[in-house]
């Protein structure tokens, strides 16, 4: 019949299997079921296919569903098999289905049905990773740490602080997924090839029965456009990254000795029996190069397309769908890490306190008592030359007093007490001195957890 027709003239050749995308449409075997249903209902209900055959043609849709996408006949394209099934099974009549509309309208739709899946898939890991760095931010609110920049110690923070900066990215990553959902949840169906359909169909009703909110209205703008894609690449990508600093951050944490990552989430080596690996951080770090690299290909597969469709389009899905797999996985991961990890105080406490980390809070405490900080930072970087990891607070407070007198030509005790500079000096204290707002001050961190926890409420 009809097929073997359609068979003989693209029996393909040599090109046959570099033409067909039917493997990789495993991906949207059932969003293109879903979109075949609400396309035949909308057929009846606009009498333009028979109520008699549509329900034929969706008994057939149920039989393809159950028989799985491997059971599919041979064709140029999931959209392609999928018709040849039907008429397989009901004949002629089966042909029906493809009336008012093109290829290009229906994969549009398909990839947007599942695209929207993968992003909430995305989202709810977001979430899963922003409860477990705030539980662990509970646990730790005024366990000090280390702060770095450059890598070097910068100044004492805590763990609960450095976690909840974390929190922050994933929520604005969460924020940014979403949005791109909002595009993405557009029906483009009924737009045919690109210039609209003779028959009287209801796009507005297609696009309801696939719970999309509305529809891309202009028919070119509807089968082209795959901006959502790359808008949604670059969504995953900021992600992965956000993922890859922390997980990057891990790695040299527990390098450290500083955390201790759960043996759930470390690895082991083949040959040295003594090591522990970050193995999962560092996959996790590298799925960004994969979500980055998707991104920009996706841009350059786009880039300089003529209007309307092209074959190129048939390239621009499938790996975006990968990713968004990817980035989901590397993002539960990454929660499954940081929740049971196991934070060392006691290394914290003392890695804290290296490298003079407490200068700014006493340069702060100069300048609070009457210096300009410029002065107060000549200063502290004066006794930075001579203050040393293990100087007791009294040593080391006497040599900041040695710098005063070499700066300002007065004892320290012009500007400061003795004993509000050994409480600058001790770690815990500078962390607690400063509780401006978003600081690492425990009143400061309470708020921001109980503003964390609202706001993974609210999402
Ligand atoms: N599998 C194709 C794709 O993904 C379907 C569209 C085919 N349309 C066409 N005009 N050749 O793009």
């Amino acid at each position: 019949g009809d097929t073997a027709v359609r068979r003989d003239r693209f029996s393909g050749g040599p090109a046959r299997e570099f033409l067909s995308s039917l493997a990789a449409d495993e991906a949207i075997f059932e969003a293109d079921l879903a979109v075949d249903r609400a396309h035949v209902v909308m057929l009846a209900e606009q009498g333009i296919v028979d109520e008699a055959v549509a329900g034929e043609i969706l008994g057939a849709l149920d039989d393809i569903e159950a028989a799985g996408h491997g059971a599919l006949p041979d064709g140029e394209d999931v959209h392609e098999a999928i018709e040849t099934a039907v008429i397989d099974r009901i004949g002629p009549d089966g042909g029906r289905m493809h009336t008012a509309r093109s290829r290009n309208d229906e994969v549009a739709t398909c990839i947007r049905y599942r695209l929207r899946e993968d992003l909430l898939a995305a989202v709810e890991a977001t979430l899963t990773a922003r409860e477990a760095l705030v539980d662990v931010a509970g646990e730790h609110a005024e366990t000090v740490m280390p702060g770095y920049t450059h890598l070097q110690p910068a100044q004492p923070t805590t763990v609960a602080h450095y976690l909840l900066s974390y929190e922050g990215g994933l929520a604005r990553d969460a924020e940014r997924l979403l949005d791109a959902y909002d595009r993405v949840n557009r029906s483009p169906l009924g737009a045919a090839a690109f210039a609209g359909t003779p028959f009287d169909v209801d796009r507005d009703r297609t696009a309801e029965l696939l719970g999309f909110d509305g529809t891309v209205r202009n028919s070119m703008d509807a089968a082209a456009a795959r901006d959502f894609l790359a808008e949604s690449a670059g969504a995953l990508a900021t992600l992965a990254t956000t993922l890859s600093g922390l997980a990057e951050d891990l790695i040299i944490f527990s390098k450290e000795g500083l955390v201790e990552l759960s043996d759930a989430y470390s690895s082991t080596s083949s040959i040295m029996p003594q090591k522990k690996n970050p193995d999962t951080l560092e996959l996790t770090r590298g799925v960004a190069g994969d979500a980055i690299g998707e991104a920009t290909g996706t841009l350059s597969l786009l880039k300089g397309l003529p209007r309307a469709y092209n074959r190129d389009l048939q390239r621009a899905h499938a790996s975006v769908f990968e990713v968004a797999g990817d980035v989901r996985e590397a993002t539960e991961v990454a929660a499954g890490a940081v929740a049971t990890a196991d934070w060392d105080e006691a290394a914290l406490t003392a890695a804290a306190g290296e490298g003079f980390s407490t200068a700014t809070g006493v340069a702060d405490l100069l300048a609070m008592g009457g210096l300009p900080f410029r002065t107060a930072h000549e200063i502290v970087a004066a006794a930075a030359e001579a203050v040393e990891d293990g100087d007791s607070p009294d040593a080391a407070a006497a040599k900041v007093d040695e710098a005063a007198r070499k700066v300002t030509g007065e004892p320290l005790s012009a500007y400061v007490s003795r004993e509000d500079v050994e409480s600058a000096l001790d770690p815990a204290a500078s962390v607690a001195s400063r509780d401006s707002a978003g600081g690492p001050a425990p009143e400061a961190v309470a708020d921001a957890l109980a503003a964390a926890e609202a706001g993974i409420e609210t999402d």
